[in-house]
């Protein structure tokens, strides 16, 4: 077997797809681009949803229940909020989590990620949080709430693209611990919650900030081929390079770029991270050749969320947000095989000294 356990198949689904050699993303038979263009994120949480959190979901219900969700939320914000006030988003998020109670609803704990990420946003900005608007999507809200009055609707329209391009791509490494927990009986809220936990990682959800991070490195280094050598040369990571699944390049990267196209079309860091992205891949090949390392979604995610205003520090949080109705569906979908998941392992250590008998 393999540490990293790629190959292993352990589940089977009806949710998505992803084709990691034809580079394709599919959610519930729908291709990734046509989601993001006709259903959006409410849409596609129907989709996702539809016979595992209610039957005959559409946009306009799940717009409906995540507006209410989110008002629930607000409501419940001093469970968690004054503890997490003073905490970095991405463990504010946490403490959010783990102060829904066990029998939370999919809509409740999946508005409850909009409503945490802003209040938190505000309050290390010195200002009160904003009460949510249940009638407009969780893209819009979110920005809203964030902000504190109604945002350009260009920037929710980016944002919507965001989250819906990245909900689902087959069992991802927080999707399997979703499932892993769900498994033993334990509460849908405690599944989330440990997804998220397994999502924050620099490996999973936790890249799209340090891809930022790297991308102004290089900037300020003034010679990108000699920081990428230097970084691969010390053992490092290029953050928004390599899949687990992809070896081709992420598919769902090409419509990030387009909606960062539409959003800001002279970005001039769109054009310094494409020249970025070329010469990674060249000195990905020249230190290992024939491996197939490419760029994953992270680098175009990164300056997509930034061109929206949103502060590096939320970017896993807000990923979050396009993740946790996946967690969600994947998790109700695993509690009907009603099987609990624990694996083997093969043991390695010394051999006891004495007659295990005795
Ligand atoms: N930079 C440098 N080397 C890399 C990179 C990278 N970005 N990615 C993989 N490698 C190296 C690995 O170190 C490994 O080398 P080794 O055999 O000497 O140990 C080799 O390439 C093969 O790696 P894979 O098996 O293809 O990668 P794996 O499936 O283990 O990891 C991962 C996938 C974690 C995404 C990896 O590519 C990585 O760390 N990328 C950078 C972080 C990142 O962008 N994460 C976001 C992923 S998208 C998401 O989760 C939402």
């Amino acid at each position: 077997m393999s540490d990293g356990l790629e190959g292993v198949v352990a589940a089977r689904t009806v949710l998505s797809h992803s084709d990691g050699e034809q580079g394709a993303v599919w959610v519930r038979g729908h291709p990734i681009g046509e989601l993001a263009a006709r259903h959006g994120y409410e849409g596609t949480v129907a989709l996702l949803w539809d016979g595992f959190a209610g039957d005959g979901l559409t946009r306009e219900t799940i717009v409906r229940q995540l507006g209410a969700g989110r008002t629930r939320a607000f409501s419940r914000r001093d469970d968690w909020l004054p503890a997490a006030a003073a905490r970095a988003p991405i463990e504010g998020l946490r403490m959010a989590l783990a102060a829904l109670p066990d029998d939370s609803t999919p809509a409740e704990i999946a508005a409850a990620l909009p409503v945490a990420i802003a209040a938190l946003m505000r309050l290390r900005d010195g200002k009160a949080p904003v009460a949510p608007d249940p009638t407009l999507t969780t893209a819009a809200d979110f920005l809203r709430m964030a902000n504190g009055e109604a945002v350009d609707d260009r920037f929710a329209v980016a944002l919507d693209n965001y989250l819906t391009t990245v909900i689902d791509n087959g069992l991802g490494t927080s999707t399997f611990a979703a499932r892993v927990i769900i498994s033993t009986r334990a509460s849908l809220a405690s599944a989330v919650l440990g997804a998220y936990g397994a999502f924050t990682g620099a490996l999973h959800g936790g890249a799209p900030g340090l891809a930022l991070d790297m991308l102004d490195d290089i900037a300020a280094s003034g010679d990108i081929d000699q920081w990428l050598e230097r970084t691969l040369a010390s053992g490092g990571r290029l953050m928004g390079f390599g899949h687990r699944v992809f070896r081709v390049r992420d598919p769902r990267a090409d419509l990030l770029r387009a909606a960062l196209d539409r959003l800001d079309p002279r970005s001039e860091r769109l054009a310094f991270a494409k020249e970025v992205e070329r010469r990674a891949v060249a000195a990905l090949q020249r230190r290992e050749p024939g491996r197939r390392l490419e760029a994953n979604i992270e680098m175009d995610a990164a300056l997509l969320l930034d061109a929206i205003g949103l502060p590096r520090t939320v970017f896993t949080p807000v990923f979050a947000i396009a993740r946790v109705p996946a967690w969600i569906a994947h998790a109700l979908e695993q509690q009907r095989t009603g099987r609990m998941i624990r694996p083997a392992s093969t043991y390695i250590g010394p051999e006891p000294a004495h007659d295990p008998q005795t």
